[in-house]
């Protein structure tokens, strides 16, 4: 269960709140609702993680932004910090580190591996480029290598190809939009194979469609809050695990919004690490920021007995005093989850994915394009080719 307050810690309310026909027309007019209609076979997803769980000491999930962060945020939230349980999964092609790609291949070396491309264009360079040097290696090293590749894409030319050569593939839809991607087969295969309950994700997100008072309200919440020069949301969570959840939403709403002059720089803290870093600039600097604290209660018992309490219990009275003690700086909204697990995930996947649709139609922004990201592959590419 998730409880939202929008209220107690917020000096933004609002009256109304109604975004039905905006809603309405997204659903009538827009042809990129694949992720909110939410028609998802999982069978085949989960027989072949199946096969691959069974064989893989690492699977590796190769790919970036909304090919790889959602899968990552869902994975990283649910699995217990230390954890040599296999497959272990590595997500890669994000950088072009040599040090990353050289230690890889050392890391991996004498291991069962396997790979999923994940690329709706099936060109992204970081992705092309690291799934070349796999795929060397791969080919050096498994006679039975064309069973241990997995290609996810839209691109028709690429899957057909990738089928004649004998890969596994996940065709994507046309209407998929890479960071509204993780309840499809992008995210859901890699979360899979990790062994997490993809139809309780699924099944939290139709709940969370059911919900529309609490996304409606936190939508023109952030919208007043643009509006009254707050440019800046931290995403603040209390639970490190949760840090790649707020990646996936930096990227949600940095891509999804940040277009035309405007939008919402979305960034994040881990507390109560950051307490100690950014904390300050929250508490007493620029007054552009406002926090959405997702807070996650946590299902073991550690009792501290100084203060006769849990562990669990002082994490949330952390959170309660940083609220307090910030309250006439700085307008919080609060989500608090009775635990971590894929009804909740899902239910908050699809109220922010929701949520930076709407908001991206209130600012009059085209929601699924990033037209701002091919600025510098156009310059490289000239670059790199002459
Ligand atoms: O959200 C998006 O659409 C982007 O972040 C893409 O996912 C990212 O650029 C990767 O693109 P592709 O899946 O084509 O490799």
């Amino acid at each position: 269960m998730i409880k939202f307050d929008f209220n107690t810690y917020n000096n933004f309310s609002i009256d109304n709140y109604d975004l039905t026909n905006l809603e309405n027309k997204f659903v009538n007019d827009n042809m990129y609702t694949d992720w909110y209609n939410l028609e998802i076979d999982t069978k085949k997803i989960k027989e072949c993680a199946k096969e691959v769980r069974n064989d893989a000491d690492v699977f590796i999930v190769l790919g970036i932004g909304g090919s790889s962060l959602g899968a990552q945020a869902v994975i990283c939230a649910l699995k217990p910090y230390f954890d040599n349980k296999k497959p272990e999964i590595l997500f890669v092609g994000t950088s072009l580190s040599t040090d990353y790609i050289t230690n890889l291949l050392e890391y991996i070396k004498g291991k069962s591996i396997y790979i999923n491309f994940i690329s709706k264009s099936g060109s992204t360079f970081e992705t092309v480029l690291t799934y070349n040097i796999l795929l060397d290696y791969m080919k050096q090293n498994y006679s039975d290598y064309s069973n241990r590749i997995i290609i996810t894409s839209a691109n028709k030319e690429l899957l057909e190809k990738s089928q004649k050569e004998g890969y596994r593939i996940f065709e994507m839809s046309e209407n998929t939009v890479g960071r509204f991607s993780v309840l499809s087969v992008v995210g859901l295969f890699p979360i899979a194979v990790a062994g997490f309950d993809i139809d309780r994700l699924i099944c939290g997100a139709l709940s969370a469609k059911e919900d529309k008072q609490n996304v409606y309200k936190y939508t023109c919440i952030r919208n007043k809050m643009l509006n009254c020069n707050k440019f800046v949301e931290s995403f603040d969570v209390y639970e490190p695990k949760l840090y790649y959840f707020t990646e996936w939403l930096k990227q949600l709403f940095g891509e999804t919004q940040g277009k035309n002059n405007s939008g919402i720089l979305p960034v994040s803290t881990v507390n109560t690490r950051d307490l100690h870093s950014l904390g300050q600039f929250y508490q007493e600097g620029n007054p552009i920021i406002f926090s959405t604290a997702i807070f996650a209660k946590s299902s073991n018992n550690l009792m501290i007995e100084k203060y006769n309490s849990s562990l669990d219990n002082i994490n949330s009275v952390a959170l309660y005093s940083v609220l307090e003690s910030r309250y006439n700086h700085m307008n919080t909204n609060l989500i608090v989850m009775d635990g971590i697990d894929e009804y909740n995930l899902g239910y908050l996947i699809f109220f922010f994915e929701r949520s930076a649709m709407l908001g991206s139609f209130l600012l009059n922004i085209n929601y699924y394009d990033q037209p701002g990201v091919n600025g510098y592959k156009k310059i490289m590419s000239s670059k790199l080719n002459g």
